[in-house]
């Protein structure tokens, strides 16, 4: 989705604002731009579509000269991407003005600003706030106190921030719905959407709160302003993660370094968490005993790939600590009139903790209540839903750069498992059952190790798929939603068409589309429903279909015509849907790969979805 940069230093900063733009590319655009105020005053801009590469290659022909400046890249929402709808937008020649997020009223703002004489040059829903802001500051002639009195006129999500050639030493900017952070240098201050864009000049930030806003000035100053409009201080703090995490190693691809990071990230996500025989609950906080013990319901809400650790959840949830769990995606669940039974935890699942609807139907629910509490399950600390919940817990992955989640998925795994212990414990006591899982938990890490060591064996069935159109990809049990991953992987890596299906199902419908040139993927760990799955892999190889197995080395399965079959370590039932996520991952990076695709930034895909 679109990213923010801005700096104001006392040095260059085309190379610092080009270096941010670069680390957001991994959030998913179509085009980038950027703003500079030279030392003579003159603003200058340039854009294009494309690459960040693109842009640089412009610079290279035409550097922007100054020390203050603003850049972005854009992932359209309103106007198709060329260079014209391409951000910052100017208004006249001084001022420029770069955004994330919608602006919902830009239509009746648009009409008016027309009727005053502006020309609009672009599609966007952006350029209203341009010319908003030119007005605004040569009337007042202070540029806060403009963009104070615009952000007013504007309804949406945003994150915004503006340069003006007439105040050559300030950007301000704010956030309302959209992420913003403040990057604190030495002498020097940024702005960014992600604090990852900014890791290469400093690793102290101040997370913005919504409605604040913030003016930027020369040798480091930051004021910001609540939505009330008075001067707050807010502290900063240290980015946990080094900058290795960002640093892609000797790795083609930053989704293969993440799948390879799960061992120890894995570690990381238990690290402080396990005790001698269960989990502690104080994982949520010191007084979440109490808390724990008054669930009685569990709502999860979530999007995309952390809707699908959502789904497994609730198996162990219901099977473990048998608490009824519900589980939606957010985008459905903000509009639904929702009936919530007495004693429920409200938990949002999310890597960015940014996702507009999953922020949304959080704050739907804080409005509504009716909650137990909100609990977060997040990967980035500082995060909006992470701010805004009651309780959290991390999912301790490190930054995840490749935009299809891997290792994010896998320790959100590992800490819905740690909660639903936690609340076994919690409501039922210490029994066998937990100290088996927390032994097996212990030696996760070393089982992923091994799981990822059929790489090449992987590698060697992904041929089998890049020249095929659709696949189908079959579980039972928690590998339902493991086989929808799996699928969801393929078709955002890979384009190839991929469904889900609980292997219950084929005979009503799927098995229609069963033929030599439908992949049939199975996941198939030894649990209580291993004989059911065998069953249904007979209906496909009944009717031609090719198969693809992951099952655990001690099922009786042959491999044979039209049967490929890979061993999986064996692995406890309620572990085994975090171990068989890893070859489903694998197979769609070696096919994506032989299919030549952006593996990292897959055509039309987001990283973090900041927009409804
Ligand atoms: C986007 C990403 C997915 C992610 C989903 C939810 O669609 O491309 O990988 O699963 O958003 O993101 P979240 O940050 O809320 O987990």
């Amino acid at each position: 989705m679109c990213g923010i940069v801005g700096a104001v230093t006392d040095r260059q900063v085309q190379n610092i604002l080009l270096e941010g733009l670069r680390r957001l590319e991994y959030r998913g655009y179509d085009s980038a731009g950027m703003a500079v105020i030279a030392a003579d005053g003159r603003l200058g801009r340039q854009r294009a579509v494309g690459k960040v590469a693109a842009l640089e290659e412009k610079l290279q022909a035409s550097s922007l000269s100054g020390s203050l400046g603003i850049a972005h890249t854009r992932w359209a929402t309103h106007g198709r991407p060329s260079e014209k709808n391409a951000h910052p937008h100017q208004s006249g020649d001084k001022l420029a003005v770069v955004h994330n997020g919608i602006i919902e009223n830009y239509e009746p703002l648009k009409a008016e600003l027309e009727r005053d004489g502006y020309v609009f040059h672009s599609e966007t829903d952006t350029e209203v706030v341009a010319h908003l802001m030119a007005r605004e500051a040569a009337r007042r002639n202070d540029l806060l106190s403009a963009f104070r009195h615009v952000v007013t006129l504007l309804e949406g999500a945003y994150a915004l921030a503006v340069t003006h050639a007439d105040f050559p030493d300030q950007i301000v900017g704010t956030r309302r719905g959209s992420p913003l952070v403040v990057g604190v240098g030495i002498e020097e201050a940024f702005l960014a959407s992600d604090p990852l864009a900014l890791l290469q000049v400093t690793d102290r930030f101040i997370y913005l709160q919504e409605g604040d806003l913030v003016r930027l000035g020369r040798h480091g100053s930051v004021e910001v302003f609540d939505a009330e409009q008075q001067p707050v201080k807010r502290d900063s703090t240290i980015f946990e993660h080094g900058d290795n995490a960002v640093s892609r190693g000797e790795y083609r691809h930053f989704m293969l370094k993440e799948i390879f990071d799960q061992s120890q990230v894995i570690t990381h996500t238990l690290e402080g968490r396990l005790g001698e025989r269960h989990v502690f609950p104080r994982i949520l906080g010191a007084d979440a005993d109490e808390l724990l013990s008054r669930v009685h319901n569990i709502q999860i809400i979530a999007c995309g790939t952390s809707y699908h650790a959502g789904m497994v959840a609730r198996y162990w949830l219901e099977k473990l600590a048998g608490i009824p769990t519900q589980v939606e995606v957010a985008s459905e669940y903000r509009y639904r009139e929702v009936v919530v039974p007495q004693g429920t935890l409200f938990v949002t699942l999310s890597q960015s903790g940014e996702t507009a609807d999953t922020l949304a139907a959080l704050r739907h629910t804080a409005q509504k209540g009716g909650y137990l509490a909100s609990l977060a399950i997040c990967n980035v600390p500082g995060s909006s839903l992470v701010r805004e919940s009651d309780l959290t817990l991390m999912t301790q992955a490190g930054p995840e750069i490749g935009v299809a989640s891997t290792k994010a998925f896998t320790t959100q795994l590992v800490s819905l498992l740690l909660l639903t212990l936690a609340l076994r414990q919690v409501q039922h006591g210490d029994d066998e059952v937990q100290a088996r899982l927390v032994s097996a938990l212990r030696g996760l890490p070393q089982l992923i190790s091994r799981g990822l060591a059929l790489d090449s064996a992987i590698e060697g069935l992904s041929a089998a798929f890049a020249d095929k159109h659709h696949a189908l990809f079959v579980g039972r049990g928690t590998m339902f939603p493991i086989a929808l991953e799996g699928a969801l992987k393929l078709k955002e890596i890979s384009y190839i068409h991929a469904e889900a299906y609980p292997a219950g199902e084929l005979k009503h419908g799927p098995l229609a589309l069963v033929d030599a040139d439908m992949p049939v993927v199975a996941v198939a760990p030894n649990d209580e429903l291993i004989g059911k799955l065998k069953s249904n892999l007979q209906e496909v190889r009944a009717r031609g279909g090719e198969l693809f197995v992951f099952a655990d080395e001690n099922i009786a399965l042959e491999e044979g015509e039209g049967i490929h079959l890979l061993r999986l370590p064996a692995v406890d039932e309620f572990i085994a849907p975090i171990l068989y996520t890893l070859p489903l991952q694998l197979l769609a990076y070696h096919v994506a790969v032989l299919k030549g695709t952006d593996v990292d930034q897959p055509r039309n895909l987001a990283k973090s979805v900041t927009v409804e």
